[in-house]
């Protein structure tokens, strides 16, 4: 097994896939909130939101518990119910979940070879007369072949929701993600590129969709506490409100709000940082042949969420990399694999032959040169 005659340098800790970064400057914001009296959805939440809009171009930004929730309101505004969604199978559930709590169908199209992102042309195929919306999500942070599906859904009349849950600070022709489709739904679970612990937000230019989001989010009440505590004119009627329909309970709080200010800051240094380890790997591995590398397309920035590696012998590499306490991920098995989406399942040839060569490499901010080095050592000293 092993190649290299020089001794391998030794690391006496494991080595997580993922990691949050953080710095004393959450641990103060967070204070600050504990100490303000209002940890509910607040000050911190609509400034949040504010600079969130402001920093990818777009005109709203409603923030909510998860992208998981993010994708359940969109896919709702967007009115799918009782149609078809055309979606990728190359992705964590919670993309296609959203379609089935909204009633609709998820048609699976295939993936491009080289990015993993849906593939345009599958995409045209899969469209039908109950087809309502497309679902694109940017797998690893690289964009998908937006101006082609923009164009698509403009000519069959159909909304295109980005799940960007991996691609907060990615850009596409020189346009940052969030503000080139209808509705983009962003993560901020703690491995993503902006945690707060757990968030998510959507970004839209639709004022009618805005406003429904916000009274989706919060079990469909019309205006919610913060903005009640303000409205002087309505200062003796502050309990006062409606609801309007059924809405869901998903919205954040200024505690995750306060976290995501102070992510929001750092994310250009973060993601410059995943983009210099993504280098490295690929300079360490450039030249073995039974390794594929991740691809970049010309015109896009890759947030660089994951560096994803592929090759034949997947399971033994990864035995291989855990044996030297080095932690590797599987992202993702087709969601029509699942037992549950049995009933949605169809040919996928790409996802299909893809997925099982797929594994992810450690990637995160506070990864060291060393760790990266010791990464790229261990994976050259494996021969399948
Ligand atoms: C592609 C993708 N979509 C959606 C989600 C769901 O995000 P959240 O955990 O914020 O609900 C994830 C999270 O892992 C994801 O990777």
């Amino acid at each position: 097994m092993t190649a290299n005659s020089t001794p391998l340098q030794v690391i006496d800790h494991s080595i997580p896939v993922f990691r949050p970064y953080s710095d004393e400057s959450e641990v103060q914001a967070v204070a600050e909130v504990l100490r303000s009296g209002w940890w509910g959805q607040g000050p911190k939440t609509v400034e949040f939101e504010q600079r969130f809009a402001e920093f990818v171009g777009a005109k709203y930004a409603v923030s909510v518990n998860s992208a998981t929730a993010a994708l359940h309101l969109a896919l709702a505004v967007a009115g799918v119910e009782g149609g078809e969604v055309i979606s990728t199978a190359m992705t964590f559930v919670s993309t296609n979940h959203a379609i089935l709590y909204n009633g609709a169908t998820p048609v699976f199209a295939d993936i491009e070879a080289d990015t993993l992102n849906i593939d345009p042309d599958d995409i045209e195929r899969k469209i039908t007369p109950r087809t309502r919306a497309i679902v694109v999500v940017h797998y690893g942070g690289h964009p998908a072949d937006m101006e082609r599906i923009n164009a698509i859904a403009r000519q069959h009349n159909l909304i295109v929701v980005e799940d960007a849950a991996h691609a907060c600070g990615s850009s596409y022709q020189g346009q940052l993600v969030g503000s080139i489709a209808p509705l983009t739904c962003f993560s901020f679970h703690p491995v993503k590129n902006l945690a707060t612990g757990d968030g998510g937000m959507i970004t839209l230019a639709n004022a009618d969709w805005d406003a429904r989001l916000r009274r989706l989010r919060w079990v469909g009440i019309n205006k919610d506490t913060w903005i009640r505590s303000r409205d002087k004119d309505a200062a003796q009627y502050a309990w006062q409100y409606d609801v309007d329909e059924l809405g869901f309970k998903c919205h954040t709080n200024d505690i995750n709000s306060a976290i995501g200010l102070v992510q929001l800051q750092r994310l250009p240094q973060m993601n410059a940082r995943r983009r210099e380890i993504a280098a490295m790997y690929d300079a360490g591995l450039r030249d073995l042949d039974w390794i594929q590398r991740p691809v970049r397309r010309e015109g896009i920035v890759s947030a660089q969420h994951n560096y994803v590696i592929r090759l034949d012998k997947r399971d033994q590499l990864a035995e291989w990399l855990r044996t030297h306490r080095i932690a590797t991920g599987v992202h993702y098995i087709p969601n029509h694999l699942h037992a549950m989406y049995k009933p949605y399942a169809t040919p996928l040839p790409v996802t299909e032959r893809e997925w099982t060569r797929l594994l992810t490499l450690p990637l995160y901010p506070a990864l060291t040169d060393g760790e990266v080095n010791y990464i790229i050592d261990v994976i050259r000293r494996y021969h399948a």
